[in-house]
């Protein structure tokens, strides 16, 4: 018996990366899956692939999670392809790195907007369906570094940061009508977002990593599904680190 059969997921910024991994492990599983990205053409062709490669039923939407009316259109298209929504994993995400002294108001304002409001809207718009229906899997991909801190990300931490306090609130609102709300904190992962590491900073990070290396999405994916299925129905409002044991 496959772990998702019959359930409906979107995952957000899943038309690659780490949100890629969890579309793919979900629909391996059994689950419908949206598969939600900023480009609509970029997410129907990752839907397809899904789609092909598991046989499960998919669909990509155009999504942009810092707009309101963004989410609230892209929920709608999936309660409309699949009678429902199950599960939610917030997995949008950008970067702005510099230093607090030469970052940006507006590379603060954008990654807050993103990281942190975009899951409040997504959370916000599905959690009146799955309110409704009395179940429901929220999952928000945070970060070591907003548990940790980090130089140089002060909005990135801050935003992850964020996200944990944002899912231990929904988990309390929700939690009566068996709505579960977790976060899943990746260390150091290899997608696009990390490759720009110069080698010598990975070899460096690397070394911190008690586990002695970086991390896959497929890792992460994993921790995504153990929350999403039906073996983690007592927990909520919890963060499950996924980060080699890079901060305990
Ligand atoms: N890679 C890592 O080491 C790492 C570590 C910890 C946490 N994370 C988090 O995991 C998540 C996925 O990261 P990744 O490494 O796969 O990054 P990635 O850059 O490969 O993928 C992010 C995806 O989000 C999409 N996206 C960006 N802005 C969006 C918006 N406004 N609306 C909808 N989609 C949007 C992008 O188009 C992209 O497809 C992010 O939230 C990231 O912060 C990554």
């Amino acid at each position: 018996m496959k772990r998702l059969e019959g359930r409906a997921a979107l995952v957000t910024g899943a038309a690659r990366g780490i949100g890629r991994e969890i579309a793919f492990l979900f629909a391996s599983e059994g689950a419908a899956v949206a598969v939600a990205d900023l480009s609509a053409a970029e997410s129907v062709a990752a839907a397809a692939e899904i789609a092909s490669a598991t046989g499960s039923r998919t669909i990509g939407l155009e999504l942009d999670v810092s707009k309101e009316a963004s989410c609230d259109g892209a929920v709608g298209e999936a309660k409309k392809a699949f009678g429902g929504l199950d599960i939610l994993v917030n997995n949008a995400g950008i970067t702005k790195d510099n230093l607090v002294l030469r970052m940006k108001e507006t590379d603060f304002d954008a990654v807050m907007s993103v990281n942190l409001k975009g899951a409040f809207l997504m959370s916000k718009a599905a959690a009146k369906l799955m309110l409704k229906a009395r179940f429901g899997r929220i999952i928000n991909i945070s970060s070591v570094v907003g548990q940790s801190g980090q130089a140089g990300q002060a909005n990135y931490s801050a935003s992850k940061a964020g996200l944990i306090g944002l899912t231990k609130s929904l988990a309390r609102e929700f939690a009566p009508r068996q709505v579960l709300v977790n976060a899943v904190a990746p260390g150091f992962i290899r997608t696009r977002m990390t490759e720009g590491l110069k080698d010598e900073a990975k070899a460096k990070i690397s070394e911190m990593i008690p586990l002695g290396r970086m991390g896959e999405p497929g890792e992460v994916a994993k921790a995504a599904l153990f929350l999403a299925g039906g073996d983690s129905e007592y927990i909520t409002g919890q963060v499950l680190a996924v980060n080699g044991g890079l901060y305990m």
